[in-house]
């Protein structure tokens, strides 16, 4: 480290910790951004869990292993016969990893152009000086005038469960499985364990999810729930569990043996493989955020207010290790504001419009209110709906299933929320969100031409069915 003092000092380089980092360079602050990652090789490492051992590791499993199911389940509907189709894991797993390496690296090489300081090793909030704060990165002292904590979050864990990431994984060794597990066990149905449970699935395994809520999928859109049970555990063959009460979890040579109760009933699963995915805590382990007197709130996670500010003068705080969904795309937004408010900008974060996306066939993906919670919250709306199956894209595509539902205001006609289930719904929901960031109304949506044939004009029919003049059913 050859200049150990900065303007603005990065605490973790996941997707909210390196784009601060270059937003504030860009704005011509002097920025650090410390990180202790290692990877396998024991190398240092850029991209914290996003780029490591999330959102960009489980895209690449879940896109080869879609290819595959595609190859032996579906092309034999256009007429196109495939014998002998085989998986080799090990390729798939170093296929991952050269994606990984090659977005971590660009990390690095984004670092270099923006003048970005890199500085490995364990942050520690100490105190503050005359110059500022006092960071402790492996022993040697750093001040910085602000310092943005992005330290992100980790597993929940399962209290009694040890997890060894061979038998007894959380994402980070569901991710690199050395062969397809015969029978693989899951616990938790929330947006991991339905990802890396229908990768495993499609290559093979025979996938038991237990889920701890009588409901499924409960943050989503009831009918957007609803259509996935029905796809997920009648169509692929996911054997889906409500409602469980977790009990003793034991591994011996042969496997794991999961006892549980259920409706009153003791049970038990026996698997190869288990996955735990209750959940991700924020993760402020080592930071001294007591010695400083910075705010947790009682799960854990850094107080901040609208502008990611904390308890403490130019302590900033963004991403997982703060209120709000654990998403990459959030964090990423309060890193261009924050580092934005520092430089004296005006900036803000719409937490309303965060679009949510669940990558499973089809895909999931939502922005805005829930029916449930417009009635909830007693707003009067209309809902317009329209299904894939009628749309000429979808059908020609071979993928069908699914629908758009839009709801909006039953006076303004502003769009409350948009519900998508459909192969493509991460990037069908963008329209969605754009509609609300401009507080368009359906009739807006309505009136805009789009492209025939596509996957969009259900979103337009949609927008239509609002009005009940939807044209194509
Ligand atoms: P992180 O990415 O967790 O990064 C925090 C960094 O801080 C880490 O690198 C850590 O090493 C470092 N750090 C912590 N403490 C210190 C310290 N004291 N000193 C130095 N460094 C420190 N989100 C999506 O939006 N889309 C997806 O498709 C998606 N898929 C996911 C799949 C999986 C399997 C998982 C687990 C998560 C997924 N997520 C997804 C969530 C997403 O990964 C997180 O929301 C995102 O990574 C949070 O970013 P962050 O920068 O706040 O924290
Ligand atoms: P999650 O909150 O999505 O789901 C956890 C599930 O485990 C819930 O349904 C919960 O009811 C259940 N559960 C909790 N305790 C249990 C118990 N004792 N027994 C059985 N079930 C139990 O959390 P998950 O899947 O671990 O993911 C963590 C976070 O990571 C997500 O909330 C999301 O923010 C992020 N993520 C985002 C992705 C995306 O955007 N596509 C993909 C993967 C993760």
């Amino acid at each position: 480290m050859s200049d150990q003092s900065f303007d603005v000092l990065v605490i973790g380089s996941g997707p909210a910790g390196y784009i601060c980092a270059i937003r504030a360079a860009q704005l011509g602050m002097r920025t650090a951004c410390v990180e202790k990652w290692k990877n396998a090789d024991g190398k240092y490492v850029l991209g914290g869990t996003c780029l490591n051992v999330g959102c960009i590791p489980s895209k690449a499993l879940l896109q080869s292993s879609e290819e595959y199911e595609h190859l032996v389940r579906h092309l034999d509907g256009h007429g196109i016969k495939v014998n002998g189709a085989t998986v080799d894991v090990p390729k798939m797993i170093a296929r991952k990893d050269a994606i990984v390496a090659k977005m971590t690296d660009g990390i690095a090489y984004l670092f270099r152009k923006n003048k970005v300081s890199w500085l490995k090793g364990h942050a520690r909030l100490v105190g503050r000086g005359d110059q500022g704060w006092l960071v402790d990165v492996d022993g040697q002292t750093v001040t910085s005038k602000y310092v943005v904590v992005a330290t992100g979050s980790k597993p929940r864990s399962l209290p009694g469960v040890e997890i060894d990431n061979e038998r007894i994984c959380d994402n980070v060794g569901a991710l690199n499985f050395k062969e397809v597990p015969k029978r693989l066990g899951v616990i938790g149905a929330g947006v991991i364990g339905l990802e890396l449970g229908s990768v495993w699935r499609r290559l093979g395994a025979t996938v038991t999810v237990l889920e701890a809520l009588p409901t499924f999928l409960a943050a989503a859109d009831e009918a957007v729930s609803r259509e996935a049970w029905k796809i997920f555990t009648q169509e692929q063959g996911l054997d889906i569990r409500l409602g469980v009460k977790l009990g003793e979890v034991k591994q011996d040579a042969r496997g794991v043996t999961v006892h549980y109760e259920l409706e009153g009933k003791a049970q038990k699963l026996e698997c190869d493989k288990l996955i735990v995915a209750i959940g991700r805590v924020p993760n402020t382990d080592g930071l001294g955020a007591e010695a400083v007197g910075l705010k947790l709130d009682e799960r854990g996670f850094i107080e901040v207010d609208d502008h990611c500010r904390t308890s403490l003068p130019n302590l900033f705080a963004i991403g997982d290790v703060v209120r709000g969904p654990m998403l990459a795309h959030k964090g990423e937004e309060e890193g261009v504001m924050v580092a934005e408010l520092i430089a004296g900008q005006k900036a803000h974060v719409n937490l309303d419009t965060i679009p949510w996306v669940i990558y499973t066939t089809p895909e999931i993906a939502w922005v805005g209110r829930t029916e449930k919670q417009l009635k909830e919250e007693g707003i009067p709306y209309r809902m317009g709906q329209f299904p894939f199956s009628v749309n000429g894209r979808a059908l020609c595509a071979g993928d069908a299933r699914g629908f758009v539902k839009m709801l909006a205001h039953a006076r303004t006609d502003e769009i409350l929320g948009v519900h998508i289930i459909n192969t493509h719904a991460s990037e069908l929901i963008t329209e969605a969100v754009v509609a609300m960031e401009f507080r368009a109304c359906a009739e807006d949506i309505a009136r805009i031409v789009h492209a025939h044939p596509s996957l969009t004009e259900a979103m337009r029919e949609a927008a239509l069915a609002v009005d009940k003049r939807a044209l194509n059913i």
